[in-house]
Parts: C-alpha cells; sequence; structure tokens
C-alpha cells in the first residue's frame, strides 16, 4: 500500500531511489514518482501513472539530468484521487520548493483542503496528501516554526488524523529529509556517509542492514551522517535500532520468472523456518510473550481475525486449536470483527494473523480487542511491524521477505503457525500432555519433506493451467479443512487470472451452486484422505458423480494411492499421504501453481496482479 524510499547520501540518488522502488513496487504499481535535490535550490520531480517502468521511460526521454545526492521516490496504490500523473506522488506546494511523499490515508483532508482553497491556494490534484505538501510550506514561511522544517512537520502531523508515513524534502535544505508516521511502517537505514528511508527494508538492504525502526508519531530527519528522532511536540524519542537478518538474494527471485513461483518453492523452507526452535523440553514456546502464564489457561473463548489469504489460514485454525483444547473458536473477518460488537473479555484471547503486520483493517481489529481487556497473539511475517508491536505476544512465521503480491509461502508458514498457538493453548489448558504435544509437533515437522513432495508433483498442475486458460469461470469445492483450502484455491485464481473463481463446502453444493454446473465447467475438488476421513471422502465422492452427471469437467486434487477417485477424476493432481489437519499444506500447492501458471498462459503479470497491493493500509 504505497511504497517510500528516502536517501540522503553521496551518491547519485536518482540510481539508488529508483532500485528501492523496484523493490517496493509490491505495496502499490498505480503511479511511481521521484524528487531530487540537487544542492543548489533546486527540486526536480517526475512522476507518471502505471507501473515503475512507465516513469523510468520517462526519465530517459527527459534531457534534464535528475543530478543530486539525496532525494525521495513514491510507488502509489491509490485510494483518493484516480491512477493518474497528477496524482501521482511526489506533491508540491505553489512554490514548488516542498515536496511530499505519502503512504496511508488522510482521515481530515476534505476541511484542510476546505482552508487551503479559502486562503487561495490552488490544489492540483485530487489527493489527500497534496494538502500536507502546502501545509508545511506554509508553516515554514510564516508563524513559529519559520525557517524548520522538522519544526513544520511535526506542526502540520500534530493536525492530521488517520493513518500516514509522510516524507517532505525542501528544496532550501538539500541535504535532509523530515519524516513522520503513525500506523503505517517506516525505517531508517544507516550506510557509511549515507542514510535511508524506506516502507521496508527490502528498500535498501542492498546497501546496509543497518537499520531503525520508528515508533508511532514519531518525526525523524536525516542527513548524509546520521538521523534525530523526536516526538510529534519535539521531544527527543527513542527509535529501535535492529540488523536486517535476511539479504539481498532472499528478496531476488533466484531464476524464477516471478517472485510467485519462487516463494511457492520456496515453502518447505519456510514452514521449517516456523517451526523452528519452538519446541524446547516438550514445551511449545512464543517467540515474544508477553501474556502471563495463567493468561493462557485462563482463555475460555478464541477469535481469529485476519484479512485474505490471512483469513483463509485463520479458518483452519478453527478446526486444529477446536480439536485439541475444547475451547470454542470464533473466525472472524478483520474488517467486520469491530463493527459488529462482538462480545470479549479478559479471558478472550484474539489471534491476528497478517503476514505484513501493518494491515489497517487486522490493526483497528486488534485495537478493539484491546481496549475490551481481551488478549491479543499476533502471527505475524514481518519483525517489528505495527500489529505484533500492539499485541500481548507474537509468533513470528519466519517465512522471508514475501514480493509477490499474492500470498503462497505466508500462507502456508501462517497454517503452521496457527497450529503451534493450538498445541501453545492445549499445553497450557492441560488438554495434552507433553508427550502428546511433541508428538503433534513431530507431524508438523515432517511437514516440509511432504511439501517438497508436493512441489515435485506440480508438473501436471502446469500442464493442466494451459488446458483451462481459456475457461470463464472454475468452481472450488472441499470439505471439513479442505474447504478453507477451496477459498484460497479460488482466490488466488481469482487475484492473478481475474477469473470468476467461488469456493463451496461440498455438503452446500445441493442447496443452491449445483445449479451453476453446466458441460464442461471446471470444478475443482479438494478431496479428504480415504483412510484419515473415510465419511466424508465418500460424501465428497458422490459429490463428484452429481457434477460430473451434469457436466463438469472435474479438477481432483486427492491423496497419492488414492484409487477410489481415479474413474471419476478428469484431471488428478495429486499429493502426499499426511494427517488430516496437516492436508492444507500439500493441497495448496498445486493450487497455487494452477492460479499462476493460468494466469501467466493468459498473459497477466503473476507478481503485479492488477488494482491489488500486498499490504493494504487503510480500512
Ligand atoms: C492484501 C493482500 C492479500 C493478503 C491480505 C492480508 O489484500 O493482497 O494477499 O492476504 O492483504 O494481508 P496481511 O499482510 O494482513 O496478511
Amino acid at each position: 500500500m504505497c511504497g517510500i524510499v528516502g536517501y540522503v547520501g553521496n551518491r547519485p540518488a536518482l540510481n539508488v531511489i529508483l532500485d528501492g522502488l523496484r523493490r517496493l513496487e509490491y505495496r502499490g504499481y498505480d503511479s511511481a514518482g521521484v524528487a531530487v535535490l540537487d544542492g543548489r535550490g533546486g527540486l526536480a520531480v517526475e512522476r507518471k501513472a502505471g507501473q515503475l517502468r512507465n516513469l523510468e521511460a520517462r526519465l530517459d526521454e527527459l534531457d534534464v539530468p535528475f543530478e543530486g545526492t539525496a532525494g525521495m521516490g513514491h510507488t502509489r496504490w491509490a485510494t483518493h484521487g484516480g491512477p493518474t500523473d497528477r496524482n501521482a506522488h511526489p506533491h508540491r506546494d505553489g512554490t514548488g520548493k516542498v515536496a511530499v511523499v505519502h503512504n496511508g490515508i488522510i482521515e481530515n483532508f476534505a476541511p484542510l483542503r476546505a482552508e487551503l482553497e479559502a486562503a487561495g491556494v490552488e490544489l492540483t490534484s485530487d489527493t489527500d496528501t497534496e494538502a500536507a505538501a502546502h501545509l508545511v510550506a506554509r508553516a515554514y514561511a510564516d508563524g513559529p516554526t519559520a525557517g524548520d522544517l522538522a519544526a513544520s512537520v511535526r506542526a502540520v502531523c500534530r493536525r492530521l488524523h488517520g493513518a500516514f508515513t509522510l516524507l517532505f524534502t525542501h528544496a532550501e535544505h538539500p541535504d535532509m529529509i523530515v519524516a513522520a508516521r503513525r500506523s503505517s511502517p517506516l525505517v531508517v537505514g544507516l550506510g557509511e556517509g549515507e542514510t535511508f528511508l524506506a516502507s521496508d527494508v527490502a528498500a535498501f538492504i542492498e546497501h546496509t542492514r543497518d537499520a531503525v525502526e520508528l515508533g508511532q508519531d514519531q518525526v525523524v530527519t536525516i542527513r548524509r551522517d546520521g538521523y534525530d528522532v523526536t516526538d510529534l511536540d519535539g521531544n527527543p524519542a527513542e527509535a529501535k535500532p535492529f540488523r536486517v537478518t535476511w539479504d539481498l538474494a532472499a528478496a531476488e527471485k533466484g531464476g524464477h520468472d516471478y517472485f510467485m513461483l519462487k516463494e511457492i518453492e520456496e515453502q518447505p523452507t519456510a514452514v521449517a523456518n516456523t517451526l523452528r526452535g519452538h519446541l524446547t523440553d516438550r514445551r511449545i514456546v512464543l517467540d515474544e510473550q508477553r501474556l502471563a502464564d495463567g493468561d493462557l489457561r485462563d482463555v475460555d473463548k478464541v477469535f481469529v481475525v485476519a484479512c485474505g489469504t490471512a483469513y483463509h489460514s485463520g479458518l483452519l485454525a478453527k478446526y486444529a486449536i477446536e480439536h485439541w483444547t475444547r475451547l470454542p473458536v470464533e473466525v472472524e473477518l478483520a474488517s467486520e470483527f469491530r463493527y459488529r460488537d462482538p462480545v470479549l473479555d479478559r479471558q478472550t484471547l484474539v489471534v491476528a494473523i497478517s503476514q505484513s503486520g501493518e494491515t489497517m483493517d487486522t490493526l483497528e481489529a486488534v485495537r478493539h480487542a484491546k481496549e475490551q481487556k481481551a488478549r491479543v497473539l499476533a502471527i505475524c511475517n514481518t519483525n517489528g511491524a505495527q500489529i505484533p508491536r500492539e499485541s500481548d505476544a507474537v509468533l513470528y512465521t519466519h517465512a522471508g521477505p514475501e514480493i509477490g503480491v499474492a500470498a503462497t509461502k505466508t500462507f502456508t508458514s501462517q497454517i503452521a503457525a496457527n497450529y503451534l498457538v493450538g498445541l501453545a493453548l492445549a499445553q497450557a489448558r492441560g488438554t495434552k500432555y507433553p508427550d502428546e504435544v511433541a508428538r503433534e509437533f513431530a507431524e508438523l515437522e515432517a511437514m516440509p519433506d511432504a511439501m517438497a513432495a508436493a512441489l515435485d508433483g506440480v508438473e501436471a498442475a502446469r500442464e493442466l493451467a494451459r488446458d483451462l486458460a481459456p475457461s470463464r469461470a472454475v468452481l472450488f469445492l472441499g470439505r471439513h479443512v479442505g474447504f478453507p483450502v477451496a477459498l484460497e484455491g479460488a482466490l488466488k485464481l481469482k487475484e492473478l487470472a481475474y477469473m470468476h473463481a467461488e469456493a463451496f463446502a461440498a455438503g452446500e453444493l445441493k442447496h443452491g451452486p449445483i445449479a451453476l454446473i453446466e458441460d464442461g465447467l471446471p470444478v475443482v475438488v479438494v478431496m479428504p484422505s480415504p483412510k484419515g476421513r473415510a465419511v466424508l471422502h465418500a460424501k465428497l465422492l458422490s459429490n463428484i458423480q452429481e457434477i460430473t452427471a451434469r457436466g463438469a469437467r472435474t479438477v481432483v486434487i486427492a491423496e497419492e494411492g488414492d484409487e477410489t477417485i481415479r474413474p471419476f477424476a478428469h484431471h488428478l493432481l495429486e499429493v502426499p499421504a499426511v494427517p488430516t489437519l496437516l492436508q492444507p499444506l500439500v493441497s495448496t500447492v498445486p493450487l497455487q501453481v494452477l492460479a499462476a501458471e493460468i494466469a501467466r498462459a493468459r498473459g497477466y503479470d503473476v507478481d503485479k496482479p492488477r488494482n491489488l497491493a500486498k499490504s493494504v493500509t487503510v480500512e
């Protein structure tokens, strides 16, 4: 949801900024823009609608060199104002001296714009962001903060409602950038004689691994030789230094055409990393556990809140947690959760699942839960993101950077993490003995090998993708843990291939969806194990016959060796036999490949599906 890069150093800033933006394009690609300070009082700005490559082509055409060793850039996911050149960031004030880039939403933009217009300011975009440039320019020109860029930024930010990361440059200060954050991410990168700002360390990891994470409502000023941080009132504030543990290679495509294909293949390692170190002496240990021992024991109800793919992983958490702990579990879309007044108290555990840790819907659900005194445990892939910071405990998935917009390795890692939470609750409540916990953990630990075997078998899904690419719609059916897998398979196909894809609980078929079946319609069926879930297997087998009789073309995901299914499957995609609760970790794999390859066959950009962004920091 908008990527931001800032740089003050000794190298030509433009290249550093463009390289950084390239690594942040997963956050949005509706437009891109740069601003470079030339050191002689000039501020050059260029912006272009569409992906970063459009901006780069535009910069190549220009004769004006973007010289200067300080500047900033932006890649946008549009909220206020369409994805056009004039709405692209950076935005400037009327004199062209102040420029701003922004991630988030300034909720009170309308009165601020009205105030500026009443004062005779001409606004040149439809965005919520532009007002910030004019306001800072005015605060800098006149009044108590005149001539002080950081003080002007603080004064303006105190007036802003909503979520923002804002970076400001002023032509008269070619050696500094002032930035502020509230509920949107911002990290500082500390190099030798150069300092960076970015939404995500991926933007500067090539140059330095020493980083500083800004806190809520903090303002940072970066210069070539360092930075200082204050709160919005100008008091010195503490920000958290950290060292990035992954390297550039982890964020590169590693020989694959798309990040997503690389990330699908990384799943066994990602799941192994999620599990690593969490069983000590037959006990599950979470990462940052700021809950007292008794808190988990006293839990009497669990809510799981999440969005998108993370929500699908949450649906799976319910099967494991209820089964292992006998606690009631409700799984809810984060965007619905707080608006329906859920019944929460001190004994409620809210598990918030978010890859990015910055999804605004999930963050607001966490805040709501905390206000109601519930305990919050976050499952997150991004160290130090806002959601884990505001939670009582966290379990990091350690899946490594995920660049493809469609979540893959973080989904399977979330499933593993959810199960660890289930086991932690079972151990705290005594519904499982330590050796039972250890046994379940050992089954989880065997999953990376099973997932690797599932990956070895994806060629059949690749071939099938070419066949299915011209279809108009695809239906998905599943039951028990196969239902969330079906939902995730359909979501992947919608996101990537822009096909109408819908998943149903197979038992519901006869209550309506069967009317959709027509000659040749592809229906993907996620089969349960014939041994582990014999009754459900038999019922799904009947469903397959019902839809086949009505002309459906069946694509069946089934356990290896499931011979009963063969006569009824037009296409069979086999996955290794694993325990029932763990089946989603293998059955998801061919569905991810199917969606990616159908999208590729249809000529779409697998890593950057239209209209989407990887992290959505607006409600
Ligand atoms: C966006 C992404 C989805 C993701 C969802 C939740 O919509 O496109 O892939 O599942 O956000 O993201 P989170 O970072 O909270 O897991």
